[in-house]
């Protein structure tokens, strides 16, 4: 739900103070503020030396010094108007006890897979304190951005985190993990409400450390038939957000339900969501005529075009900017950047908005 009817004193300081949050609430920024999903990370020749020089991706996520530098670099390279908490969805599994790690080119691995014989060892009551460090980075980052930039936390959606869990990893065809949800009804709700608490508890936690906005990856929301993602993908995502919102009231919530489709409509219409981030298949015309009245909407450019770069990139940049002309818009991509991107492109990206007319 959009809140922008009535703007109020409070909005309207925070709207001189940062574009990024000005939209969230939302007014028609022109030209739109933008930041991209994996905007620090391997494309980045900086990021590689820290990367290095931390040792594991785990380490470097609990190494708050280097994990807040890390979340500076694309700030201070390219002037995006938010920063995103450098971490991982999968460090929620990891924190509740799950084995997690991250092989070279081949993706993360969750040991042992989480079955009904061991759902049980999960441990919830440690969260605070095994997510700790994760808070210091947060700590730091905020106390090093000027005041006109925002810092947005994240985690993942329930669903998005439980595929990883149960699969042991990516899973090649996650949503055929349906079949669990048919024949498991009980065994897959007990994961996703353990989930949904230790998500509010690492999102709280966030916010207390300076956390302005927070986002929600369901990055494999979709394929699943509509019931299931109500139940599955969209109900955990709105407690979630419902409960922070309860204990910290005003924090905005952006959803990015990847590949729903013409479902993205429910997500929008959701109370608790404050703006919808769409993938690189949903349709303009469709965001603008179907999303932007309920919720702010983000996102849309497809990744592949930043890492070809040259007047494709500039053109569909331009006309993507345009189609939201008039109505509260972030510019951002429809899922993250690749490694293979060249950061020139991402740099001459971030003018081709900025110099809308
Ligand atoms: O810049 C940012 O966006 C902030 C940090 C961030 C990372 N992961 C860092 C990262 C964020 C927001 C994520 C989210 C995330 N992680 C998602 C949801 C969004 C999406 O991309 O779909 C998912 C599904 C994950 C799980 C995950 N983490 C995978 C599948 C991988 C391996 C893939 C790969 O590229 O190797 C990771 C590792 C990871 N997370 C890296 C980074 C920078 C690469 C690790 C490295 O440096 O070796």
């Amino acid at each position: 739900m959009r809140v922008s009817t009535i703007i109020s004193e409070a909005a309207k300081r925070s709207a001189a103070r940062s574009r990024f949050l000005a939209t969230l609430q939302g007014e028609a920024v022109w030209p739109p503020p933008i930041w991209l999903m994996r905007q620090a990370g391997r494309y980045l020749p900086e990021y590689r030396d820290i990367r290095a020089q931390a040792g594991s991706f785990l380490d470097l996520c609990f190494d708050p010094v280097r994990a807040s530098r890390v979340t500076l670099q694309p700030i201070e390279r390219f002037d995006f108007d938010a920063a995103i908490l450098f971490a991982d969805i999968l460090l929620i599994p990891h924190a509740l006890g799950q084995g997690v790690r991250f092989e070279e080119g081949e993706g993360p691995r969750l040991f042992p897979t989480i079955t009904t014989e061991n759902i049980r060892s999960l441990e919830i009551q440690n969260i605070g304190a095994a997510l700790a460090p994760i808070f210091e980075t947060v700590r730091l980052t905020r106390a090093a951005l000027g005041p006109e930039k925002t810092l947005i936390g994240f985690a993942g959606a329930p669903w998005t985190v439980a595929t990883y869990m149960l699969a042991g990893g990516a899973s090649r065809d996650p949503a055929g993990l349906r079949r669990v949800a048919y024949e498991q009804p009980a065994f897959l709700e007990e994961l996703i409400a353990l989930l949904v608490k230790a998500t509010v508890a690492y999102l709280v936690g966030q916010i207390d450390a300076g956390a302005e906005a927070v986002q929600l990856f369901d990055t494999w929301a979709g394929g699943l038939p509509e019931p299931l993602a109500r139940r599955l993908s969209l109900d955990p995502m709105r407690s979630i957000a419902r409960r922070v919102k309860a204990l910290r009231p005003g924090t905005p919530f952006i959803f990015f339900p990847r590949g729903v489709g013409a479902l993205a409509s429910a997500y929008a219409e959701a109370p608790e969501c404050d703006a919808i981030s769409i993938d690189s298949w949903t349709p303009w015309e469709f965001a603008r005529a179907s999303l932007s009245s309920h919720a702010v909407v983000q996102g849309g450019f497809d990744p592949m075009l930043v890492v070809a770069g040259g007047e494709a990139m500039d053109r569909e940049a331009r006309a993507l900017v345009n189609a939201f002309r008039g109505v509260p818009y972030i510019f951002n991509l429809g899922h993250g950047l690749t490694p293979d991107t060249p950061p020139a492109h991402v740099a001459r990206l971030v003018k081709i908005v900025r110099e809308m007319e």
